[in-house]
């Protein structure tokens, strides 16, 4: 399908979501909206991808750098119409199909655009466009057809007469055109007569009546075509993201024990045999394994956790891979790169950042680990934490296997503990220690007999 070329609307501000951040970079489900749109778009392979930037373009930009995306600018937002004929210079010569999608609307699939686009290419149309009937068709473009059905034009909600807000079928702002018909019906749009701007479905009466004409497709699950353009539609697309989630995962053999409670992206994926806890939030490309169990209150944003493993309450894990057989927390917080390997440990009120948890090692209460690597079979005491930073840069701590750390250890980078090695409890680690070694570093104790006594009663007479 390489004589496809795609447009993503996404100059508007997004007035009525009330909001500095430009409307499509509000999070759906831990992405930003206009990223699940391109996600739906990504199968068709088409020839380029733009997207029209205007409000904070700068910040749209950004956040969506490493995408093979032309931005498009429309420095004053006159409407969707004028959005799309931005387009006109860089997609001069081209004359295959454009599929116009909006930048506000994350649930569609890439099965509905690839109906859109199947029929569109069937009929050889000049214009498709998506819509869908809708219980409350509040704030749409409503679908006006003939009597004997063919489409007509879409007109808006503020322009619509009163019997014709009455029709529950609406335009779900997706189109596909011939790209050599479209960018002359743009040019004969006129202002609409409420706001002053240019519709971009007002293309469809002006197409209606040329060669190859204009046609409706309707799909079946209307919530996928919501738009987002308030912050209620925002809470609502997420209820309907994470019902939808649960179900696929239940579908697919996980325990989810409450799933009215469970917040789960919809890229998400999760093997059988699972169980999660009420109240777990899984966001972006998380992936789960079989059998691991997730308890309540835990976050965990783009990670990998492999089978069997055991994540226990309140935990944060982001980026970060964990392997087989694992237990995590509670009250851990892995930060980006973390990486345990099969059957680690990371328990109670752990940090780990930028580091390796060996095979089989553990960590089990109230330390930081930052930039470290550490091998097999290592035991690290309580309150155990690495000075991986001085104020200037970050230095890296190596422990290889077979290492007995003593608890409440400082260990000051950049330091290496050899293979086999014991650090004795409270030690402040400063030099390389050699494999088999017995490191001391701690001030020797002294017992003065009876000076309590003294002590005391010198200040009882005080
Ligand atoms: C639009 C449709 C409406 C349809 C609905 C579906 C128009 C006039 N109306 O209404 O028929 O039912 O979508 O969700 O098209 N944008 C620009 N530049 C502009 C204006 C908008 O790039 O000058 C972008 C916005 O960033 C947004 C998209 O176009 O991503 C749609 O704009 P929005 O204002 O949300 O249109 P709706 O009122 O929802
Ligand atoms: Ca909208």
């Amino acid at each position: 399908m390489n004589d496809l070329c795609t447009v993503i609307l996404a100059a508007g501000q997004g007035t009525r979501m009330r909001s500095k951040l430009p409307k499509v970079l509000h999070p759906v489900a831990g992405l930003p909206m206009i990223a699940h749109v391109i996600e739906a778009c990504r199968p068709f392979q088409a020839k380029r991808t733009l997207a029209i930037v205007g409000h904070q373009a700068d910040r749209v930009k950004q956040a969506l750098a490493g995408e093979a995306i032309e931005f498009v600018a429309q420095p004053e937002q006159r409407g969707t119409a004028h959005a799309l004929l931005q387009t006109r210079e860089a997609l001069a010569g081209f004359d295959g199909d454009l599929l116009v999608v909006s930048g506000d609307t994350p649930l569609l699939t890439s099965q509905t655009l690839d109906g859109v686009l199947r029929a569109h290419r069937d009929t050889r149309a000049l214009a498709t466009v998506l819509t869908a009937e809708l219980p409350d068709p509040t704030g749409y473009g409503r679908v006006i057809r003939s009597a004997t059905g063919g489409l007509l034009r879409i007109v808006e909600e503020l322009e619509a007469a009163p019997q014709e807000r009455r029709i529950r079928e609406i335009n779900a702002g997706v189109y596909c055109f011939a790209a050599h018909a479209l960018f002359e019906a743009l040019q004969a749009i006129r202002p609409s007569a409420v706001k002053g701007e240019l519709y971009l479905p007002d293309a469809i009466a002006l197409l209606r009546d040329r060669d190859g004409g204009v046609q409706a497709h309707r799909i079946l699950d209307p919530d996928e075509v919501r738009g987002i353009n308030t912050r209620a539609e925002l809470a609502e697309i997420h209820r309907l993201l994470w019902r939808k989630a649960a179900r696929r995962l239940l579908a697919e053999g996980v325990t989810l024990l409450d799933p009215e409670r469970a917040y789960i992206g919809p890229l998400v994926r999760i093997g059988p045999d699972s169980i999660l806890y009420p109240n777990v939030i899984l966001e972006g490309q998380t992936v789960i394994g079989e059998g691991t169990t997730i308890y309540s209150g835990c976050r965990i944003r783009n990670s990998t956790i492999g089978d069997d493993s055991v994540i226990l309450d309140g935990c944060i894990i982001q980026e970060s891979q964990i392997g087989d057989g694992c237990q995590v927390g509670p009250y851990a917080h892995l930060r980006p790169e973390a990486r345990l390997r099969q059957h680690a440990k990371v328990g109670n009120f752990v940090e780990v950042k930028k580091s390796v948890v060996g095979e089989g090692s553990k960590v089990p209460h109230l330390s930081y680990i930052g930039d470290t690597t550490i091998g097999k079979r290592v035991n690290v005491g309580a309150g155990t934490i690495t000075c991986n930073y001085d104020g200037f840069t970050k230095h890296r701590t190596v422990i290889e296997d077979d290492v007995f750390v003593g608890s409440d250890v400082i260990l000051v980078a950049p330091v290496s503990i050899g293979r086999g090695a014991i650090i004795a409890a409270g030690s402040t680690i400063t030099e390389d220690v050699p494999p088999d070694a017995l490191a001391f570093g701690r001030a020797r104790q002294t017992n003065k007999s009876g000076a309590a006594e003294v002590f005391r009663s010198k200040h009882r007479k005080g």
